[in-house]
Formats: structure tokens, C-alpha cells, sequence
């Protein structure tokens, strides 16, 4: 029997506190009209003080359980009930952040473990900057095919970027925002490859860029010294145009790449779900590329750059409007910090 790795849930947290563009530039020198022109950034979800990554990602990865439970309405009573019965049957978690609960120990994975009581499952954080739910899928693709004993996993991108800002650099703070995503997979059949669910992904990395979006301090690299007083959190830090060149390169060589291993032309091609930074970034690579504008699935406009969490995010949004049909080819596309850059090919 052939085995494929299937996406039988989707789901998403966003912060209810949503900040316009007027709103940040009521507080900081930037205009609405400089932030979306520049980036296609309207608004972004802002997560009150006391929340952390770890908050986000059950709240994404309870509501993926209950969808697949089969319960995908919004009575928070059933989504528990339903996620609840999911829950034990979750052999691995997978959570990709640049934002985690802790530095190093414990994972934000272990933390999420125990909040939805996935007590048979196994715990991990990715590192791979906005690229990270995309190794994430391709990890527990991975994870689940080497094994018998595994059958389901959860993969999350979440991210608090909100609390990574330093607000006084304007040309970084406008362009992120908070929120999570989640996405519960099952491995079916028992060998081999099959013709849906995650066919394959491809994965890049690019060390000598990492100087261009890091976060400095408080590493072994910088660590914080007795005494020292910081004006800001560890921050972002990025050069943004080495980035934007970056980026466009990575979109359009990733797809590029995805349709030569996959043997498709971009015609076959239902969505392309691409990681949204800046939404002039995109639009270079889809031009580059001359890919139709409405293959591409944008939401920058509402929740701005959420890094890892921003294609698991838009395939949860996807789901639910029934946008995705049975069959469908779709194309994942991320890039980011490390830098990384990689796609993933999934027939829905
Ligand atoms: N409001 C008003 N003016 C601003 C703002 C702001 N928020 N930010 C910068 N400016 C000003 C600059 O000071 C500069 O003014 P000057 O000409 O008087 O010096 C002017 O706008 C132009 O600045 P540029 O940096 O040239 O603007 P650019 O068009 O390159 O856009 C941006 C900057 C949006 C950061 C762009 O370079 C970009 O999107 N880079 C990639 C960002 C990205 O992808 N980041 C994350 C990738 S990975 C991940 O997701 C973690």
C-alpha cells in the first residue's frame, strides 16, 4: 500500500487587538500611505502583554485537533470537547519560532504539549526563521514515514514578533505582527510515496546572509553582562533591502525548483500560499515568474509579516472559506532569517 502524509486539520490563532497603520503612526514617525505603499501592510494583530508564543500555538493547535475531529464550527465548549479526543492520538509536535516562550529550555513545543494535553506526543522547536513552518511539514513528514509507532503529528508556526520590536526603528516595527497556525497530519497507508498530501518539499539555507535579520543579544554570541542596563527586548534587526533582493530570489528560485521536482507546469497549479514579509516582494517573484496574480494567496493586508506563522495562518483561512478542494495542487513558498528559503508540493 502506498503511504502519503495528508493534512486533516487546519487551524489558527490571531490576537483580537487589531492596530491599523494610523494607529502605530499616531505613536511613531510613519505614515499609512508609506506603509502600504512600500509593503501592502494595513493592519497587524497585537497580543496583549500577559500572552506568550506558547498561548498562541494551543489556542492554533486546539482548533486544527477539533477540524480533525470533524468539528469545525466556533463553540469553543465543541472545539474542546472534539480537540480533546484528538489529542492522545498525537505522536509528535513540531513548532517553528524565532519567538519562543524561553531561550534554549524549555522548547515552546513541550509547553504547548502539556496546554492540549497531547500527553503520547513527542516535542520539538524549529529554527528556521519565516521559513519555519516550511521545514516544519518536511520534518514530520520525515518523522512519521522512518516510523511504524508514529501516525499523527501537529506542526505550528507562532510567532509574538510584537514583543522582538525595538519601536523606535521605524522601518522594521510597521512590518510585523503576532499570531499562530496550526496543522494536525496523519500518515496514511504504511511504505512508499503516494499521489496526495505533502508529495515533497525542498529545503535551502544560506548562512552567509545571517548578519542580515538576527536578533543579537542574549545569545552566547552577545550574552547580557552583570550590570548592563538594555534600553530595548532583543530585537529584530535587519537590513532590509539585502533581505528584499533576497527574497525575491528565493520566491521565484523555490518555485522554480518545486515545478521542475514535481514535473508540473504553474498552470496546474490551484495556489501558490507564499510567506508575506512585504507585498511588493511577492509581486516581484510572480512577475519574474509570470504567474497569474490570483494563484497567489495573500493576507498581508490584515495581519502583516507573522513570520512562521503567516502560511499556516492563510491555509487555516483558506480552509475554512473552502477555497481548497480535494485534489487541489498547491505550492507553500517561504524565506527568511538564517537565511532559509524552501517550499513544500501538496495535493489537498
Ligand atoms: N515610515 C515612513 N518612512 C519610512 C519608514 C516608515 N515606517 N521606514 C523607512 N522609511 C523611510 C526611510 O527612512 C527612507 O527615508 P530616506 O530616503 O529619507 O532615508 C525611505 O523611507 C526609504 O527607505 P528604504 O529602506 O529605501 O525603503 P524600501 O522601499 O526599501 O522599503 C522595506 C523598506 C519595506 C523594509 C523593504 O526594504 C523590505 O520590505 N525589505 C524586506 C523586508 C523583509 O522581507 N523582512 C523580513 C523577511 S524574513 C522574515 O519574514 C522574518
Amino acid at each position: 500500500m502506498k503511504m502519503s502524509i495528508e493534512i486533516i486539520g487546519t487551524g489558527r490563532a490571531v490576537p483580537p487587538r487589531k492596530v491599523s497603520n494610523d494607529e502605530l503612526a499616531a505613536q511613531i514617525d510613519t505614515t499609512d500611505e508609506w506603509i502600504r505603499s512600500h509593503t501592502g501592510i494595513g493592519n497587524r494583530h497585537i497580543a496583549d502583554e500577559s500572552v506568550a508564543c506558547s498561548d498562541l500555538a494551543a489556542e492554533a493547535a486546539i482548533n486544527a485537533m477539533a477540524m480533525a475531529a470533524g468539528y469545525s464550527g466556533d463553540d469553543p465548549a465543541e472545539i474542546k470537547r472534539a480537540a480533546a479526543e484528538v489529542a492522545p492520538t498525537i505522536d509528535m509536535i513540531i513548532l517553528a519560532t524565532a519567538t519562543a516562550d524561553y531561550y534554549g529550555t524549555p522548547s515552546t513545543a513541550c509547553i504547548v504539549q502539556d496546554k492540549i494535553g497531547a500527553k503520547n506526543a513527542a516535542a520539538m522547536d524549529i529554527t528556521a526563521g519565516c521559513t519555519g513552518f516550511v521545514y516544519g511539514l518536511e520534518t514530520a513528514a520525515g518523522l512519521l514515514c522512518v516510523s511504524p509507532n508514529r501516525k499523527r503529528a501537529i506542526v505550528i508556526g507562532a510567532e509574538l514578533l510584537s514583543k522582538m520590536m525595538n519601536w523606535d526603528d521605524r522601518s522594521t516595527c510597521v512590518l510585523f505582527g503576532d499570531g499562530a497556525g496550526a496543522v494536525v497530519v496523519e500518515k496514511i497507508g504504511d511504505c512508499c510515496q503516494g499521489k496526495t498530501g505533502i508529495l515533497q518539499s525542498l529545503l535551502f539555507a544560506d548562512g552567509s546572509g545571517a548578519d542580515s535579520l538576527v536578533m543579537k543579544r542574549g545569545g552566547t554570541r552577545a550574552p547580557y553582562k552583570k550590570g548592563e542596563t538594555v534600553d530595548t527586548p532583543i530585537c529584530v534587526e535587519m537590513n532590509g533591502q539585502e533581505v528584499y533582493n533576497f527574497a525575491v530570489g528565493a520566491i521565484s528560485d523555490t518555485l522554480k525548483a518545486l515545478k521542475e521536482a514535481g514535473n508540473f507546469n504553474f498552470e496546474d497549479v490551484a495556489w501558490i500560499v507564499p510567506h508575506q514579509a512585504n507585498a511588493r516582494i511577492v509581486k516581484a517573484a510572480r512577475m519574474r515568474l509570470r504567474i497569474p496574480e490570483e494563484k497567489f494567496y495573500m493576507n498581508i493586508e490584515e495581519y502583516a509579516n507573522t513570520s512562521s506563522a503567516t502560511i499556516p495562518i492563510a491555509l487555516d483561512e483558506m480552509n475554512r472559506k473552502g477555497q481548497l478542494k480535494k485534489g487541489d495542487l498547491v505550492l507553500t513558498v517561504g524565506f527568511g532569517g538564517g537565511l532559509t528559503y524552501g517550499g513544500n508540493i501538496i495535493i489537498w
